[in-house]
């Protein structure tokens, strides 16, 4: 069998850690949508993460906060419709994952329900515990470390990078640790000076995944929007290839000026059936659409529902 003719497989956590040990920088994109997952499924992307950050980007919240379960649920689904091969990852919305038993009844619901392969979690130390049961019961978790949005009010509300003083950089570091060992298969770093993102990469056995964390980590991750050129703000760690922005605004004064000037439809956007039947349905001969004719149609000739 070729290649080409193989069945498509779905990746899985093993794959992603073979990736990470032949050396390949591994991409990761955020999706919310069917569409946009099968863009991204069909250009080969490894991994796809439903983050929260649709409270932000695709709801219309202020912050990741807000976002619920069942909202995550709802995009998580619509995502793994649309892909066939990317590794699917749940992000646990804030307080999901309190305990370890809602953590485990969430995680299940991302799994079973969301068709998932993995969920992530925020926070280092202080969400070991939680990553550790979570494997334990055979969910595959990636941690996220450095600026956790979930943790905003607790973290002075600016969004800021993490990790540079001595004793922020030495919390950060264990924070990795603790993940590790608590069983995840990669980390997120978000915010994270590049020299302190490339020492943790470096002391880690599984792959770090940065966000504004520099070009040391094993991959890379950008929210879908950022790259894509979407919407009005662009942090410094992203880069846009697409102004989809600009191309999709311009596509909608386009219609809007066809549709006010009547050039659309045009035929190739229109259906028509034959004359004769509409007469026949009319109760017309073709004289009476001659140019010119009175439209006998109108009126007592129309036929009434209760005559058809
Ligand atoms: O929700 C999200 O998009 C994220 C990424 C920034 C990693 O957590």
């Amino acid at each position: 069998m070729s290649a080409s003719e193989q069945p498509v497989r779905r990746l899985t956590t093993s794959d992603i850690g073979r990736m990470y040990a032949d050396g390949e920088r591994i991409p990761m994109l955020t999706a919310y949508d069917f569409p946009t997952a099968k863009i991204l499924d069909d250009a080969g992307i490894p991994m796809i993460l439903v983050g929260d950050s649709l409270g932000q980007v695709a709801l219309g919240y202020e912050s990741t906060v807000r976002v619920t379960m069942d909202e995550m649920l709802h995009h998580t689904r619509a995502v793994v419709r649309g892909t066939r091969r990317a590794l699917v990852i749940g992000d646990m919305p804030f307080l999901s994952y309190s305990t370890t038993e809602e953590a485990t009844e969430n995680a299940g619901r991302f799994l079973q329900d969301g068709g998932a392969q993995a969920v992530k979690i925020e926070g280092g130390v202080r969400s070991a515990r939680i990553v550790e049961a979570l494997v334990k019961s055979g969910v595959p978790v990636m941690g996220h470390i450095g600026w956790t949005p979930q943790s905003q009010h607790g973290m002075g509300g600016k969004v800021k990078v993490q990790g540079k003083s001595r004793d922020d950089a030495r919390a950060l570091l264990s924070d990795a640790i603790a993940i590790q060992q608590a069983g995840a298969f990669a980390i997120v770093l978000e915010l994270v000076p590049e020299q302190l993102a490339a020492v943790i990469t470096s002391r880690l056995r599984i792959p770090t995944i940065g966000i504004g964390a520099g070009p040391a980590c094993s991959g890379q991750v950008q929210v879908i929007t950022d790259l894509f050129g979407l919407g009005d703000f662009k942090p410094k760690h992203a880069r846009a290839y697409a102004d989809l922005q600009g191309t999709l605004a311009a596509a909608t004064r386009a219609w809007m000026a066809d549709v006010t000037a009547g050039s659309f439809p045009g035929p190739a956007e229109t259906v028509r059936m034959d004359d004769a039947v509409l007469d026949e349905a009319l109760g017309r001969t073709a004289d009476d659409r001659a140019p010119g004719a009175v439209d006998r149609s109108v009126g007592s000739l129309i036929p009434l529902d209760r005559d058809l």
